[in-house]
This record gives structure tokens, sequence and C-alpha cells, in this order.
């Protein structure tokens, strides 16, 4: 693992090799995951500082991956906000109705206090066993966030959303005022406590349209990157979002983190230079046949080397049959490629 050429990628500064970590590369796809969590819910698992710390910097040590990303999820803040969060079978969903919240006056801006999680504490002990590694702290996009806010649950194609925003704007910019107040805070709260970088997991937001996208939405994201920026590198996630590719480029994030249905090397020749990139091997190559996967990864990493500002990454999260092995291989793959 090279930790230094994560943080020099980062700031889009000279370095060896490529630097590589996986969205999702804490999770149950990890035999210890299941025997550190010992039964328990997220929830409770997130309260341990112990476990957090312990959890983060296993995909370190098993993988050989270059950065750590805090073990938390992108629902949990939404707790201090007045709302119930809770993780079934079928995915987490919002247990409380945000309308009648919101009627009731019981729908709070976050703040650091009224969260029950003890996330800045967590950082500081994964920082004290393991200094030098770098860390990756992250928040949930305001529509990937309103999008289970408003649905109560993961919604699909955005359809409750849309339709907030064709029927109720005013209501729609107000719970998204509100959590893009919460992005920051939250955030702001992770870079205090010892993060290096800042990734926000907007998964969703393609099936905004195109108009929706850059009249509506874009100017919450601005606002987030324009608060974080002198702090720390951000990163913006999204998925199927070419529709709004310009759009993107200016939104003052330093990285854009692009998914696997995108031509990365084409697309890393067409948008400027300083903006990083990070991406995009299919995520369904973490349980494949080792050459394929190989051959893949090598068509990305010697595609995109001569690019300073390029980390490497899977398109999306690692999922759930993704294989350890495999992923280490993808990690010793690409670090075998000099730049
Ligand atoms: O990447 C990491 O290793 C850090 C931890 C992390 C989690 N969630 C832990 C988690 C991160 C970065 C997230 C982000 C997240 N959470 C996103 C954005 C990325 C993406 O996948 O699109 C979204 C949309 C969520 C919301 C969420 N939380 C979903 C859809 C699910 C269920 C599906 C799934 O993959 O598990 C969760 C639960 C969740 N978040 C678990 C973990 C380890 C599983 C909890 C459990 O097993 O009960």
């Amino acid at each position: 693992m090279s930790y230094s050429d994560f943080l020099n990628a980062i700031k889009a500064q000279d370095h060896e090799g490529i630097p590589v970590w996986f969205m999702r590369q804490a999770g149950r796809y990890m035999p210890e995951f299941s025997q550190i969590r010992n039964g328990r819910s997220i929830r409770e698992m997130c309260k341990d500082t112990e476990t957090v710390a312990h959890i983060t910097e296993l995909p370190v040590r098993k993988l050989g991956v270059d950065a750590a990303i805090i073990f938390h999820d992108i629902l949990l803040p939404l707790e201090a906000m007045g709302l119930r969060v809770e993780y079934g079978k079928d995915g987490p969903s919002v247990r409380s109705n945000v309308m009648d919240l919101m009627a009731r006056g019981k729908f709070f801006e976050y703040s650091k206090e009224n969260d029950n999680y003890p996330l800045p504490e967590s950082i500081h002990k994964f920082r004290e066993g393991n200094p030098g590694v770098p860390l990756i702290g992250f928040s949930g996009g305001p529509i990937t966030l309103a999008s289970y806010i408003i649905s109560e649950k993961r919604d699909g194609d955005l359809s409750l959303v849309r339709r907030m925003i064709h029927n109720e704007p005013q209501r729609f910019s107000e719970i998204l005022r509100i959590l893009t107040e919460m992005i920051i805070g939250f955030s702001k709260a992770q870079l205090r406590a010892g993060v290096s970088v800042i990734q926000i997991f907007d998964s969703w937001a393609g099936y905004l349209s195109g108009d929706m996208f850059s009249k509506i939405y874009s100017s919450y994201l601005r606002e987030i990157s324009a608060e974080l920026s002198g702090l720390a590198p951000t990163i913006y996630f999204s998925t199927g979002t070419w529709h709004v590719q310009s759009v993107l480029e200016e939104l003052g994030f330093d990285y854009l983190s692009v998914d696997w249905r995108r031509d990365i090397l084409s697309y890393s020749n067409a948008i400027k230079e300083s903006l990083g990139i990070q991406g995009n091997l299919d995520p369904a190559l973490a349980a494949s046949d080792l050459n394929v996967v190989k051959a893949e990864v090598m068509r990305i990493a010697n595609g995109m080397k001569w690019k300073n500002n390029y980390i490497f990454n899977l398109g999306h999260g690692v999922p759930q049959f993704g294989s350890e092995n495999i992923l280490k291989e993808i990690v010793r793959e690409v670090h075998s490629v000099t730049r």
C-alpha cells in the first residue's frame, strides 16, 4: 500500500503508483464482518467506537488498499434531525412521516450535540491506531437522503421526489435546505476529528431530469463544495448522471467518482484536466474469473495512469457477493502499474 500516493493523487500532485480503495470496502462480503458484528445492528455497531475503528481498518490490513473509509452510514445522522431510521432485510427505511414532523415543528436542523453516534471519537480511535493511513469521511448527497425521507424507504427512480418537486416546490426546497445544512455540519465535524477527504455519496441523483438537476438541484451541491473548499479535498459520487455532465464539472468538487457504465478513458480526455476522476471497475467483477478481472483492471489502470488526479475504485460499492480474494488481486494488479 502507498498512503502517500493516495494523498498526492487527491491533491493532483506527482506520485509513483495508482492509488486504490473501494466504496463499501468494509461490509458483509467479509467473513470477519459478521464475527465482529456478533448479531448487532449497524446502529448498535456505530455506537461502539472500538468496533468502528476495527472495521474501518480491516480492509486496509486485509486488502492492502491505500485509504480507509470511516464505518458509518449516510442515513444515521438523520436521527439527530428527528427521524427514526431502521435497517431491515429489504434495506433501510425511515420510520417517520416527514410532512407530519414538519407540520409539528419536529424536523430539526442537524446539530452534533443531538447526534448520538460518537463519530468524532471513532475517528480519533482509528487515527490513534493507524497514524498515517488516509481516512475518508463522508455524507450522503441531498437528493439521495431526501429520497429516503420522502418515500420512507429507497425511492427507486425518485418518482415521489420528482412529484414533490413538481407539486410542492417550496416544501421540497425546505427539506433540501435542512439536509444541505446537515451535510455541511456533519462533514465539518468529521474533518475536525481528523478525516483527510470528504466524499459525497449521491447514488440516486441520476434520476433527476437534466432541468431539475441544473436549475433546482445543483445550487445545493455548489453550496456544499463551497463550504468544504479549502478545508479538504472533496469527491462527488453519483450514478447515471451523464445527461448533466457539463453541470457536474462546474459543481466545485475536486473529484468526480464515475459509475461503471461510463467509458472512463474517453471521459477523462473530454473533461478539464484539473478535475480529478475516481472509478470505475464494474462491481460485478468483484467476484469473477480472475483473468477477466485482471484484463479489465489493466485496461483502466493503463489508460488512466497519465493523470495525476486519478484514483482507482469500483463504479459503485462492493456487492455482497464480492470476493475478498478478487479484491486483493485487483489491488495488487493496480499497484503493479508504474506511472
Ligand atoms: O464504504 C464503507 O465501507 C463505509 C460504510 C458505508 C455504509 N454505507 C455502511 C453500511 C458507506 C460509505 C455507506 C453509504 C451508503 N449507505 C450509500 C451510498 C453508497 C451506495 O451504496 O450507493 C447508501 C445509498 C446507503 C444507504 C444504505 N445503507 C443502504 C441502501 C443499505 C442497505 C443495502 C446494503 O448494501 O447493505 C444500507 C445499510 C448499510 N450501510 C450496511 C452497511 C455495512 C449493512 C447494514 C446491515 O447489514 O444491516
